[in-house]
């Protein structure tokens, strides 16, 4: 893309495309979507930033939460995600969730998704502060893999799709209030391009890589909900994020996340002293919700002047370990620990984010139009907190839900010519130290523990950079750093509105839950 000092680029100038539906993101709510919407014979097209398989989902471990045991049920699974929400779920969106994530998730078996299953029956596991074993898993510890590439088959014959790898969405193009499509760079052939639809979709994911510790792709920048604001659509819950508390951590190597599932099969967290602490710190020990375990975990770092707590599997079955965790072992492995033997050393990291663009229970944004489905969206089920592995879930729901409801969608008929004015001025600074900095921020002021002090040094430092970006980023890299500026001064603006503590926000200086906050804070443009 040329550098430069251009402004006011008008759409009229760039080759165009027209579809029935454009997806942003090839993750499970952009592919699923695409399946139904396909379904219902509609003309698709999937933009993704790299490569398909550069999701989350790919990367997702532990599972796919589903009552389908006989000792299970939708309010059962009801009652562990209002609980893990910390009174922040909207429980319409929960009921949803509990009683169609089932036929959905059948639906994906029939399409040809294998998870574990012994005699015909479905192996389930357990994670963190659900009630009862109902986590369906494939290859053990590959479950977003298996679900990425029946997804990624469907999508690759079926003719009623098409996947664009490299394309990175730019803008959303919005005109009196109306989504009509998106402008989008084309990374291998250099240059912007615009794509019409009648249904616009977001499924870009989540913003993990905002901070210095993760465990998101590299993709997952928050590119959906900054583009969205920019266009006007409501953001909501953007404070509460969850952070993964067994992430390995071994100098010089990449944050590899170690299963939520290995603690439900039994693994032990111990101190640098080897003392067994979860119990000091809540009646589920090492299954309490992910933010109890986090803090417990920094809190032991802090008493114990260490840098490190350790996953202990060593009183397990080892043959069994490695049976049920595959990827896990090998990766280990490779990195020189041989699970079962070796305490793993493991420190928590940024994972999910609850909040995101606004949406009702049809997966419609506050712009015509526009939906949003998966870990881009909030329409509120997840609440402060998500449940352990009802995001895969999530995304099949809601993504369902849009396609149902989108065949009522017409946009009114209205010229369609959009002026930008995406390209400007080359900044003056290095937008790779830029993205740098911003992790660092968001890693010290923006973590798992927060305070008002940080949080306005936070904010300050995203105000000052926000407002050098407000015309400019004349290459793609510069425009992802430009939405991970726009997110992390949101997260960070949020998160010092909400003066009380409650799932995913902890704050220091308010360290309990305050009744007054049991409402939700929502940015708009
Ligand atoms: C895990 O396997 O621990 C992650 C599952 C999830 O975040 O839902």
């Amino acid at each position: 893309m040329p550098r430069g000092y251009l402004v006011n680029f008008d759409t009229r100038q760039l080759p165009q495309e027209e579809w029935e539906y454009v997806i942003l993101g090839s993750g499970i709510a952009g592919l699923y979507t695409a399946w139904a919407a396909s379904q219902a014979g509609a003309k698709v097209v999937v933009l993704t930033k790299h490569t398909v398989l550069e999701s989350n989902t790919e990367k997702a471990q532990g599972g796919i939460a589903a009552a389908l045991d006989s000792t299970d049920s939708p309010s059962l699974h009801r009652q562990d995600t209002l609980s893990a929400g910390a009174g922040l779920c909207d429980e319409e969106a929960v009921d949803i969730l509990v009683h169609e994530g089932p036929r959905r998730v059948k639906e994906l078996i029939a399409l040809g998704a294998r998870f574990d299953a012994l005699n015909g029956e479905l192996l389930l596991g357990r994670e963190g502060a659900h009630s009862r074993r109902r986590i369906l898993h494939a290859a053990g510890d590959a479950t977003g893999a298996e679900i990425q590439r029946v997804l990624t088959e469907h999508a690759g014959r079926n003719p009623g799709i098409e996947v664009r790898e490299n394309h990175f969405a730019v803008d959303l193009l919005v005109h009196e209030n109306t989504c009509h499509g998106a402008l989008v760079y084309d990374l291998d052939e250099e240059r912007l391009k615009v794509f019409w639809g009648r249904v616009i979709v977001l499924a870009t994911g989540g913003l993990g890589q905002l901070y210095e510790q993760n465990t998101n792709p590299g993709v997952a920048t928050g590119d959906g909900v900054a583009m969205a604001y920019r266009a006007g659509a409501e953001v909501m819950d953007l404070e509460f994020i969850q952070f993964h508390p067994t992430v390995l951590s071994l100098p010089g190597a990449p944050r590899f996340l170690i299963s939520e599932a290995v603690r439900g099969e039994g693994g032990i967290l111990r101190n640098c002293r080897g003392e067994r602490f979860m119990p000091r710190y809540h009646e589920l020990a090492e299954l309490a919700p992910r933010d109890v375990v986090v803090r417990a975990i920094l809190n032991e770092l802090a008493e114990t002047n260490s840098k490190e707590v350790f996953l202990d599997v060593s009183h397990l079955d080892p043959e069994k370990i490695q049976r049920r965790f595959p990827t896990i072992t090998r990766t280990c492995r490779e990195l020189g620990l041989e699970i079962g033997k070796d305490p793993l050393p493991v420190t928590p990291a940024a994972h999910y984010a609850m909040g995101g663009v606004k949406t009702n229970l049809n997966g419609e944004t506050s712009i015509d139009g526009l939906y949003a489905c998966g870990e881009v969206a909030c329409q509120g089920v997840h609440g402060a907190n998500r449940l352990a592995s009802n995001s895969l879930l999530d995304g099949l729901v809601f993504g369902k839900r849009i396609v149902e409801h989108a065949r009522r969608w017409r946009p009114p008929r209205k010229r369609r010519e959009f002026a930008c004015d995406c390209l400007s001025a080359p900044l003056l600074f290095d937008y790779r130290e830029l993205r740098l900095a911003i992790k660092s921020v968001m890693n010290k002021s923006a973590g798992p523990v927060r305070t008002g002090g940080g949080l306005q040094e936070a904010l300050a430092f995203f105000e000052k950079w926000s407002h050098l970006f407000k015309h400019a980023a004349a290459d793609w890299e510069e425009m992802e750093v430009r939405n991970m500026c726009e997110v992390g001064r949101l997260i960070t603006h949020a998160a010092l509105l909400r003066t009380e503590s409650r799932g995913g926000h902890y704050r220091a200086d308010y360290p309990a839950p305050d009744e007054k906050w049991q409402k939700h804070i929502i940015f708009r443009r």
